[in-house]
């Protein structure tokens, strides 16, 4: 399997409730390593800008609010086919859903406040990655 790398973020529910260290156990226990790391808060463009997939669906404006309302942690993870195998880590989408262990399982509060993002294929990790990350910021 190829090593490869996923962008993560570690949403505003689950760190208000100071989930970080909880949720990088998870990661870090499924193989995966934590190459980059910062806390920061998104504005509103750069919310908008990575979500903009998702911009003519109906729960767009709540997505961004929710995005914008508190810190968010980024991160980049790399291990074994990590773009599909954080997809599994993390979890179906809606909590009610997720498989028992997941990060959504164990944490989601709801679909909308789902604690974690996770890229969905290896060209959206690279734009998503090069959206929050320097280079020199990636350590492997
Ligand atoms: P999506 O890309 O479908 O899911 P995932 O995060 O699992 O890749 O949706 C992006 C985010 O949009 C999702 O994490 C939470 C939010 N969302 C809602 O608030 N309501 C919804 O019905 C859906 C599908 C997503």
């Amino acid at each position: 399997m190829a090593t490869e790398r996923t962008f993560s973020i570690i949403k505003p529910d689950a760190t208000e409730r100071n989930l970080t260290g909880a949720i990088n156990a998870v990661i870090e226990k499924a193989g995966l390593r934590i190459v980059a790391q910062k806390r920061v808060l998104m504005n509103r463009r750069e919310a908008e800008t990575f979500y903009a997939v998702h911009k003519e669906r109906p729960f767009f404006g709540e997505l961004v609010d929710f995005m914008i309302s508190g810190p968010v942690v980024v991160q980049v993870l790399e291990g074994d086919n990590a773009v599909v195998r954080y997809r599994e880590v993390m979890g179906a989408t809606n909590p009610e859903s997720a498989a028992e262990g997941t990060i959504r399982k164990l944490y989601a509060k709801s679909i909308g406040e789902n604690s974690v993002h996770g890229s969905d294929s290896q060209d959206n990790a690279k734009i998503e990655i090069a959206q929050f990350f320097a280079g020199n910021e990636i350590v492997g």
